[in-house]
């Protein structure tokens, strides 16, 4: 019987032991640390907050160049977002920016591997170290991708991964904190459950501290354990066609490619380019059917995430350019080709 028809006919859909099953495997792919299974990436982001300590009132220091559940989730915990700007080669969170804002009410530092490109992991875990804060990896977009040889999920202390629809891999919808010291990871169970401990009877429990309803169910788990099944040629799918990219749209007028931090390898979740006349770059890729477009706002242009009204003026030219092609393992190698030689045909 197919895995997930067996699961839904089990009569244990709730929280069990694929769960676990599912928690072990990611583990083991990841490498290190734990792998704390949830409901959606927000529900890590917020968990990760809460477990790094981070209060109502406080400071984070984030990037505006995301997806928003990076920054929402900060506003969840009531502490207000501090950005740094961007690196204008990689699109990621300046370390040197990072390091000008942070202040005496910061306690934790949120990065994000945009679009699957990695943060500079040295230097963020170096001016975490120096400063004493804990730094909450946002790897949404990066599974798979790799910095000094290691996959996103070892290099601090959590990170997180969305399983939604539309990530590397997916449970439909579901997520990943990866907590790398033991007794925060039996917290987060704690928290993800309603401050329940499900060892024990529930009648011997006595609730210490705030929980949520954040726990991913064996229905969703099957799916994720058929796709890890996959995860590898999935994530290489995707670096082909990035690397592919990288190669082929060199030496194009009007357009730059990303750069890469030294020792890092994206997963590619998108293709990012900074182009001149992006409407007309993105209205010629559409004329043949291309799909191309710069899908985030930046998180603070809402006025509900601008908590402080900053200057970021390396991302307000980076922004300006910034557009996304599709590179997922759905792009074939007759489509990259397509989408190669229609933006070298110009816009
Ligand atoms: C960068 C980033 N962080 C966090 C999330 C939140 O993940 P989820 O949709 O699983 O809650 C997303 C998802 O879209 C994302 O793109």
């Amino acid at each position: 019987m197919p895995m997930l028809e067996q699961v839904l006919y089990s009569g244990y859909i709730a929280q069990g032991e694929v769960v676990d099953k599912f928690e072990e495997q990611f583990s083991q792919y990841i490498g290190v640390g734990n792998s704390l299974s949830l409901n959606s990436g927000t529900a890590a982001l917020h968990i990760a907050l809460i477990l790094a300590g981070v209060n109502a009132g406080d400071e984070v220091v984030s990037t505006a160049l995301t997806a928003e559940p990076t920054n929402v989730s900060i506003k969840m915990i009531g502490a207000k977002i501090r950005y740094a700007d961007i690196d204008f080669e990689t699109g990621n969170i300046s370390p040197a920016s990072i390091e000008e804002q942070i202040n005496d009410r910061t306690r934790a530092i949120v990065v994000v591997d945009y679009a699957g490109v990695p943060v500079h992991v040295d230097s963020i875990a170096s001016i975490g170290n120096k400063h004493g804060l804990p730094v909450i990896h946002d790897a949404a977009h990066s599974l798979g991708s790799l910095y000094n040889g290691k996959r996103s999920g070892s290099h601090f202390p959590f990170t997180v991964f969305s399983l939604q629809a539309i990530k590397h891999i997916t449970t439909v919808d579901g997520g990943i904190l990866q907590i790398q010291d033991d007794g925060l990871y039996e917290k987060g169970k704690l928290i993800r459950w309603f401050g329940i401990d499900k060892k024990k009877p529930r009648l011997e429990n006595d609730i210490g501290l705030q929980g949520y309803k954040y726990h991913m169910n064996n229905v969703n788990a099957t799916i994720g354990l058929a796709q890890l099944e996959h995860v590898e040629s999935i994530v290489d799918s995707h670096m082909s066609n990035g690397r592919y990219f990288d190669e082929a749209l060199k030496n194009i007028a009007g357009l730059e490619r990303l750069d890469y931090y030294p020792g890092s390898i994206p997963s590619y979740w998108l293709y990012t380019l900074k182009v001149e006349n992006r409407a007309g770059f993105i209205a010629k890729l559409a004329e043949n059917g291309i799909n191309a477009s710069e899908l985030h706002k930046r998180n603070d242009q809402h006025s509900y995430l601008n908590d402080f009204n900053q200057q970021l003026p390396v991302l307000d030219r980076f922004y300006s350019k910034l557009v996304h092609i599709p590179c997922g393992w759905w792009v074939s190698e007759e489509d990259r080709e397509i989408i190669t030689q229609t933006i070298r045909s110009g816009w």
